[in-house]
């Protein structure tokens, strides 16, 4: 009796199933009512008394061993990849959850998709930026307030080295490096100075725009607009141009979409107005165009630029740009990943 307990007990040691089916097969083989351990205590039975202890150890022993060794395995395979369990087809399929693109990046993409359809290309350009590109090659004048340290970061006050306040930089990037005709937008971050509030942030993004031609008119630069505006915020989007300053183009203005929550009736978010703000706008000022050696007497063109942040809000009716940096699960699953 010693010698089949022993050989059992192999026999459990060694058993590898290759199905989930073989373990209950195992199970009923070994714990079944007409299972090898049944038979043992059956006999068991039969034995004298002086060795009935040390019988019954042994097939206690031997009994636990299958049952330690049944939930083993049963767990390994609740365990095991799918390529293993792929004998039961009427598992239900594995549900992984799929991560969402940031708002952010969104409409970020999308934002360069609309221009790429125009014609433009995409560039990028330093965070860590000089006075030069950020300020005076776009025409402020030395006494600007942006070039105050309260509204602008500076890496290295005394070599005017500072964190961009705008991705106009870029466009002056790009000018010094090539001639027209340029078509171009350029996204990135931005910062400034400012207290962070639901209105506010010291870091958000910008779209920059820049089309320099010859002959390139008003008109254009409106048509863009209202292109832009249509495929971002529906057929039905209209645009106004306010006459605004910037000190790198001349005229310049800034642009309002109807305001799509409301269609233009008036709502909380357009304030009663009917629009909403969307960007910046204007004829690149000759004086920029020469800075950056660009014939300005030969070439015209316009830029633009926008917040995506605002764009992104403006879309999705989002209130509080802190959203966009504090990473909360329930706010970004919201988003589906389109592009
Ligand atoms: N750089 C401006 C800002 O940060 C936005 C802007 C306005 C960009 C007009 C432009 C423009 O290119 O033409 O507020």
């Amino acid at each position: 009796m010693i010698d089949k307990i022993n050989q059992l007990l192999e026999t459990v040691q060694a058993f590898q199933p290759a199905t989930s089916a073989e373990i209950e097969e195992f199970r009923i083989r070994m714990l079944g009512k007409k299972g090898a351990l049944n038979a043992l205590f059956e006999e068991f039975k039969q034995v004298s008394v002086d060795r009935k202890k040390e019988l019954g150890g042994r097939i206690n022993t031997l009994k636990m061993a299958v049952q330690d060794k049944i939930a083993a395995l049963k767990a390994d395979w609740e365990n095991a990849d799918t390529e293993q369990r792929n004998d039961d087809l009427s598992r239900p399929g594995s549900n992984d959850r799929l991560g969402t693109r940031h708002p952010i990046s969104l409409v970020k993409n999308q934002i360069e998709e609309i221009f790429k359809r125009l014609g433009y290309t995409v560039a990028e350009g330093p965070e860590i930026e000089d006075d030069w590109h950020v300020f005076s090659a776009l025409n402020f004048a030395p006494e600007h307030p942006a070039r105050d340290m309260q509204d602008t970061f500076f890496v290295d006050k005394e070599n005017e080295i500072l964190l961009r306040t705008h991705t106009s930089s870029i466009q002056v990037r790009i000018m010094e490096n090539q001639q027209p005709p340029i078509r171009v937008i350029c996204p990135g971050r931005v910062f400034r100075n400012e207290a962070i509030s639901a209105r506010a942030h010291c870091i958000f993004h910008q779209v920059e725009g820049l089309y320099i031609d010859e002959n390139v008119s008003f008109a254009d630069l409106k048509q863009s607009i209202l292109y832009f505006a249509k495929e971002m915020f529906g057929e039905e989007a209209r645009i106004r141009f306010r006459p605004s300053y910037f000190p790198f183009t001349e005229p310049s203005a800034e642009v309002d979409v109807s305001c799509n929550l409301c269609a233009g009736a008036g709502c909380n978010v357009c304030k009663g107005t009917g629009w909403l703000e969307i960007m910046g706008c204007g004829m690149v000022d000759p004086h920029v165009l020469e800075a950056c050696g660009i014939d300005s007497q030969k070439y015209t063109g316009f830029a633009f630029g926008m917040g995506v942040e605002r764009i992104a809000m403006l879309k999705y009716g989002i209130r509080d740009l802190r959203l966009y940096f504090e990473n909360d699960l329930r706010f970004l699953s919201q988003f589906d990943s389109v592009i």
